[in-house]
């Protein structure tokens, strides 16, 4: 099992250019699939949630063509199947959006029900009263989600979330791009992964406004065209870096990013006595010496993303004063404060909320990660850390963030990856 060991004691310093959004282009690869002739999608993360999807599509009979690691071009006008049943799809969350893209083009799907990473309790109801509004009989049998919309297909209606969700809100899109008539999705996320979805499908001849509010009016159409395409880039993989230069003391320019989507997370590291420049499509970020406390609560964009929660931590961790952070997304999300808790953190929940005191140090530990952002922000409490921090699992952490510990590496982190015990003294005896 490959596992990451770190010295810390870093402060990270230096350039990293951020990738294509994870959570953007898993939904454009599902997107790409409702057009009958090529579309190319470029930036794509080289993450294996990616990677997984891009096999998932090949295997149901679109054709797809790596151009490279980043650019892949997909044509569904030979799809042969609308059943996503595999190995790989059961792993990922994003596997649903194939549910509405398939949906959408051939009134039929069938998609097993999603994985992830285990962050709590993670309904698909609002994604079913999505379909059903739009007129398919949705049924859930033996793991598989079955929808169906006959002959007549699907057709356009009023949807009104019950709650904020990302998924729900592309999945309805997807579906209703080709549907008879108008949709309006009311309550939808307003997160930038949305925007760039609706931004794609409007380029490959969709009829799709409003993306970005909470309101989106779609207008049927009856095909989707060719397209060429760049994923936004990454903002929690920035927000991530980010965090690095705040809780290593370091100075880190964050390279290809939008600063509009990053502006909770500039606004919390102000606040904690950062640093901030911001260029067009850079941000540096300057580490103070030790931190403020601050309070956060998460929410839905353009509020402070989940996906930041665990990073903001462990920065915390040695903040001056005592800092809370309340979870307002998901019930769960607290996994990781027993792993940091062995790192030396003092951090008690109660609830959703994580209620952090400022100590001196944090000392290195075997941990364990309990999902992608958990495992990301271990590793920047590794190299925060006096000593060798060992993280396992990090097949969670590959899953959204391409060579994170060659980025690291990068900004002078000293972080190998290891699958032996015979490595691992290697590595103890080459830093002691
Ligand atoms: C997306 O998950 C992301 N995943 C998550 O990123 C991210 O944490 C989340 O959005 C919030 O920003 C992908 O894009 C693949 P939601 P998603 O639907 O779409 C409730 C990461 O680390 N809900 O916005 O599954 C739900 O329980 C991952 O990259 C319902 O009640 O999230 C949650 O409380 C982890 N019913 C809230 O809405 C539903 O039908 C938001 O979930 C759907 C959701």
């Amino acid at each position: 099992m490959e596992r990451y060991i770190i010295k810390g004691g870093t402060h990270l310093q230096g350039e990293v250019e951020i990738s294509g959004a994870k959570n953007a282009a898993l939904a454009l690869l599902a997107a790409a699939v409702m057009a009958d002739e090529t579309v190319t999608i470029d930036n794509l993360p080289d993450v294996s949630d990616i990677n997984a999807l891009i096999d998932t599509i090949a295997e149901i009979g679109a054709i797809v063509e790596r151009v490279n690691r980043h650019c892949v071009k997909i044509n569904g006008s030979t799809i042969s199947s609308c059943v996503v049943n595999n190995e790989q799809v059961k792993k990922i969350r994003a596997s649903y959006y194939l549910l509405g893209a398939l949906l959408g083009k051939f009134s039929h799907a069938q998609v097993t029900l999603p994985g992830g990473c285990n962050i709590g309790s993670r309904p698909i109801d609002q994604h079913i009263k999505g379909f059903k509004m739009l007129g398919a009989d949705v049924k859930i049998e033996h793991g598989m989600i079955i929808a169906d919309a006959g002959d007549e297909g699907l057709k356009g209606n009023h949807v009104f979330f019950d709650v904020v969700t990302v998924g729900a809100t592309i999945n309805v899109m997807l579906s209703a791009v080709m549907a008879h008539g108008n949709t309006i999705i009311e309550n939808a996320a307003k997160e930038p992964h949305v925007v760039d979805v609706a931004n794609m499908l409007n380029s490959m001849g969709a009829r799709i406004k409003g993306a970005g509010t909470d309101v989106i009016r779609i207008t049927g159409v009856e095909k989707l065209h060719k397209s060429e395409y760049t994923v936004i880039p990454d903002q929690i993989e920035a927000g991530t870096f980010m965090f690095a230069a705040a809780a290593t003391k370091g100075n880190i320019l964050v390279k290809n990013v939008i600063p509009k989507h990053l502006e909770a997370i500039t606004a919390k590291l102000l606040e904690t006595g950062c640093y901030i420049e911001e260029y067009d499509d850079a941000i540096r970020v300057i580490g103070g010496d030790n931190l403020n406390a601050t309070h956060v609560k998460t929410l839905p964009y353009p509020g402070y993303p989940t996906d930041m929660q665990p990073q903001m931590a462990v920065a915390l961790t040695l903040a001056n004063g005592t800092s809370t952070i309340t979870e307002g997304v998901y019930e769960n999300r607290f996994k990781y404060v027993d792993e940091l808790t062995r790192m030396g953190a003092d951090i008690k929940v109660e609830g959703n909320i994580a209620i952090i005191t400022g100590v001196d140090k944090l000392t290195g530990a075997q941990v364990n990660t309990p999902d992608l952002r958990a495992g990301a922000a271990l590793v920047i409490a590794g190299i925060m850390a006096d000593g060798i921090t060992i993280v396992e699992d990090i097949v969670y952490i590959r899953r959204g963030y391409e060579r994170f510990e060659e980025k690291l590496r990068g900004l002078g982190a000293i972080i190998e990856i290891v699958d032996s015990d015979k490595e691992i003294q290697k590595f103890k005896l080459k830093v002691s």
